[in-house]
């Protein structure tokens, strides 16, 4: 239970994704009209069932759930007003839990500066706009390559949607991808085999469940000493429970044998097995930086190469591995995992090129103050500032995570590869 502190207000209670919501619970407007992309993202909320969309249809002072912003034809400086002026004047009236959601063009893809300074100019748009929001508004920005308007369905999706709702401030690279429909929308992962590492509790059991939800047949792996709690995951999603402690010698052929003789080898897998072990580095003993960076990241290395080497993915197949915001900005007494972590990033930003070749993708994801057992662990005043220390003002959930992997889990994310997504309320922390 969450103590109330005077002073200090109250956090919004986040709209979250339960199945059979729609996907906003109002309409969204759509700006500007005749924008390059515009058509295909109306076209995206129309089958979506999603009502509203141009300044007409009730002008800026309606209450909407959304507002999307194709900038992706602004090219100079001038053509910015046109963000500030739209955007403005509906931007007080978006509903709690409402989104403010920018299409762009990646800016390293112009040759052009002006129109490259105008694009990067959205990232800090949607970042100050991201910490001017309230009542549980998030705005994140999706920067789409040339080519790959076909695939931006399951991301609009995600960022309207319930989903999101502890993502923000976040920027995304959707690149041309091959085109692959999702037949049902509410279980999009159905026929697909999801690994998840580190599944026995926290974290890794949440994204179980959410990956089961939306269709996937999951299988769940942890430690020996787990395997009561991983089998009553197992159980709980349907799947099966294969115990592995990750960092010994034959992990990684284990499990890819596992995979192969069982299910025929592997469409998603989930990196999320980790560990801290705190210590100033000065004070740090040899065996807890070993044995951080052997789980959290030379793990995930030796099982990446063993899945790719035995082609236990299929193609199509999605790589998710979990990072942390620690990584990113650094952390007190985590110099081996804040190393671990980053090197994860490291990791999937080399593989992406490779696995794009293979039809696959490969992300991260950076949690950043999450819900658990170790974060209620903290000394209270740590675990205060800790949650409050973003624009959403609180901590995410478990399940906030695991949406985020269902997302870039699905066949029809294929556009996204070696990005780094924060779930973190756009903490102040590795912005
Ligand atoms: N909780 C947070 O706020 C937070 C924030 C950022 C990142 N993360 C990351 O999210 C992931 C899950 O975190 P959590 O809070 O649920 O942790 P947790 O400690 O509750 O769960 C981790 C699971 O990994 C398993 N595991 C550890 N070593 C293993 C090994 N050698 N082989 C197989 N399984 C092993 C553990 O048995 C445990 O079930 C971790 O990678 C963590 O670093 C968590």
């Amino acid at each position: 239970m969450k103590l109330k502190i005077p002073g200090v207000p109250q956090a919004t209670v986040l709209r979250r994704y339960t199945p059979g919501q729609p996907l906003v619970d109002g309409p969204v407007l759509s700006l500007p009209p005749g924008g390059a992309i515009a058509e295909g993202l109306s076209k995206i909320l129309e089958r979506a069932g999603v009502s509203g969309s141009g300044e007409s249809q009730g002008g800026a002072s309606q209450r909407w759930a959304a507002i999307i912003f194709d900038a992706t034809g602004i090219r100079d400086v001038a053509g910015l007003s046109t963000l500030h002026g739209s955007i403005a004047p509906a931007f007080r009236y978006l509903r709690p839990s409402g989104r403010l959601i920018i299409f762009g063009t990646p800016p390293e893809d112009s040759a052009e500066p002006e129109r490259a300074a105008a694009q990067r100019a959205l990232d800090g748009f949607v970042r100050s706009a991201g910490k001017e929001a309230r009542l549980g508004t998030t705005a994140n920005l999706v920067y789409v390559a040339d080519g790959a308007e076909s695939g931006l369905e399951s991301t609009l999706r995600f960022f309207l949607s319930g989903r999101s709702a502890y993502v923000d401030g976040q920027v995304v690279r959707l690149r041309a991808a091959k085109p692959t429909p999702t037949a049902d929308w509410a279980h999009p992962l159905k026929g697909r085999v999801a690994v998840v590492t580190g599944a026995a509790r926290g974290i890794g059991a949440a994204i179980a469940e959410i990956l089961a939800r939306d269709g996937a047949q999951v299988v769940v792996m942890d430690m020996p000493a787990q395997g009561a709690a991983l089998a009553e995951v197992a159980n709980r999603v349907g799947g099966t429970a294969f115990q592995v402690d990750i960092t010994s010698k034959e992990a990684p052929a284990h499990i890819g044998a596992y995979l192969t003789d069982r299910h025929e080898g592997a469409d998603i897998f989930v990196h999320n097995a980790g560990i801290t072990r705190d210590r100033s580095l000065v004070n740090m003993p040899a065996d807890q930086w070993a044995s951080v960076l052997a789980v959290n990241l030379d793990a995930q290395l030796r099982i990446n190469d063993a899945l790719l080497h035995e082609n236990v993915l299929h193609p199509g197949s999605r790589v998710i591995c979990i990072s942390s915001t620690s990584g990113i900005a650094g952390n007190r007494g985590q110099t081996n995992y804040a190393a671990s972590k980053a090197g994860i990033i490291g990791m999937v930003q080399a593989m992406a090129p490779e696995m794009a070749r293979r039809e696959m993708t490969i992300n991260a994801v950076a949690p950043g103050f999450i819900e658990t057992a170790m974060t209620k662990a903290m000394p209270f005043a740590t675990r205060e500032i800790g949650r409050r220390i973003n624009s959403l003002n609180q901590g995410g959930l478990p399940v906030d995570v695991a949406e985020t992997v269902a997302w870039l889990g699905q066949p029809g994310t294929g556009g996204v590869n070696g990005e780094v997504i924060r779930v973190c309320g756009q903490s102040i922390l590795g912005a």
